[in-house]
C-alpha cells in the first residue's frame, strides 16, 4: 500500500546538473520523515536517474513527468515508461494540465497511458483540475468527474494508482481554493474512487497540488481526503520544500494519533 502521506515534487522544466545539490540536500534534511510520508521528486527526465540515486538510498522514490502512449519504437525525442522505470522512477506524473493545454492530451490518452504505466510497475499520479471559467460556471466537481471518468484505468487493471487534484488557475499563481472548495473537491472524487474501485478507492492518496507553499501546507495537507501534495516551484529548493514535507508529518502525526 502507497503511504498515506506522500510529498511529490515535480520540477517541471526546471534542473541542471547543479541543482542535484538541492535533492541531496533534501535527502538529508528529511531522510527521518522518510518512513512515516512517502517524498517523491520528478525531475527532468535528463536528470532521473542521477536524483534517483541519491533518494533511493534515503528510502524516497523518483517520478518522470510523462510518458510515451506505445511501449517503445519510432518516436523520435519520446521517453517511453519502461525507460523511467530503468532510471529508477516508482511514479509518472500522467495528464498534468500542461500537458493537456500543451500536447492536446486527452483523457483517453491519459488513461492509456497510466494503464501501461501500470502494466510497467509504475504508479501513476493522474492530473484532473478545472479551469477559472468551470470554477467561476460552478461546474468544477463535474468537470474533474467526467475527467476521472476518462482518465483513470478501469478497475480490473488495479488500483494503484494516485489522483491530483490541481484547478489550473491555482498553478503557479499564487491564489488557492478555499479550505472548502478543496474538501469539497476532493470528497467527490473519493466518492467517485469508492464508486468505481469499491472499498479500494478509499486507501487510494488524492494529492491536492496548485500553489501549495510552506506557510499554507499545514492548513492545506489537513484538509479532509487531502493525502498529501503535488508542489511546483516550491518542490525546486530543499529549504522549501522540507517545511511542507514536515507540514505532512504534522498533519500525519495528528491523524494517527485521532485514529487509535
Ligand atoms: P505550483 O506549485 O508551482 O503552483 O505548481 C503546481 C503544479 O503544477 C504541480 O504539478
Amino acid at each position: 500500500m502507497r503511504p498515506q502521506m506522500i510529498l511529490a515534487g515535480n520540477w517541471k522544466m526546471n534542473g541542471l546538473t547543479a541543482d542535484l545539490e538541492e535533492v541531496t540536500r533534501l535527502a538529508a534534511t528529511t531522510a527521518e520523515m522518510a518512513g512515516e510520508v512517502g517524498i517523491v521528486i520528478c525531475p527532468p527526465a535528463t536528470l532521473l536517474s542521477r536524483v534517483s540515486d541519491v533518494l533511493k538510498p534515503a528510502g524516497m522514490a523518483s517520478g518522470g513527468q510523462n510518458c510515451h502512449i506505445a511501449v517503445k519504437g519510432a518516436h523520435t525525442g519520446d521517453i517511453s515508461a519502461q525507460m523511467l522505470k530503468d532510471a529508477g522512477a516508482t511514479y509518472v506524473i500522467i495528464g498534468h494540465s500542461e500537458r493537456r493545454t500543451d500536447h492536446g492530451e486527452t483523457d483517453g490518452r491519459v488513461r492509456t497511458k497510466a494503464e501501461l504505466t501500470m502494466s510497467e510497475g509504475l504508479v501513476p499520479i493522474i492530473c484532473v483540475g478545472e479551469t477559472l471559467k468551470e470554477r467561476e460556471n460552478g461546474v468544477a466537481i463535474t468537470v474533474v468527474e467526467h475527467q476521472l471518468t476518462g482518465s483513470v484505468p478501469a478497475a480490473d487493471k488495479g488500483a494503484d494508482i494516485v489522483i491530483a487534484y490541481e484547478p489550473v488557475w491555482a498553478i503557479g499563481t499564487g491564489r488557492v481554493p478555499t479550505n472548502q472548495d478543496i474538501a469539497d473537491m476532493h470528497k467527490a472524487i473519493r466518492t467517485w474512487l469508492e464508486a468505481h474501485y469499491g472499498s479500494k478507492g478509499s486507501d487510494i492518496a488524492i494529492l491536492y497540488g496548485g500553489s501549495l507553499k510552506p506557510d499554507n501546507a499545514d492548513e492545506i495537507l489537513a484538509v479532509e481526503n487531502v493525502n498529501g501534495g503535488l508542489v511546483g516551484g516550491a518542490s525546486l529548493k530543499a529549504e522549501d520544500f522540507s517545511k511542507i514535507i514536515a507540514a505532512g508529518q504534522r498533519v500525519q502525526t495528528i491523524r494517527r494519533a485521532a485514529a487509535t
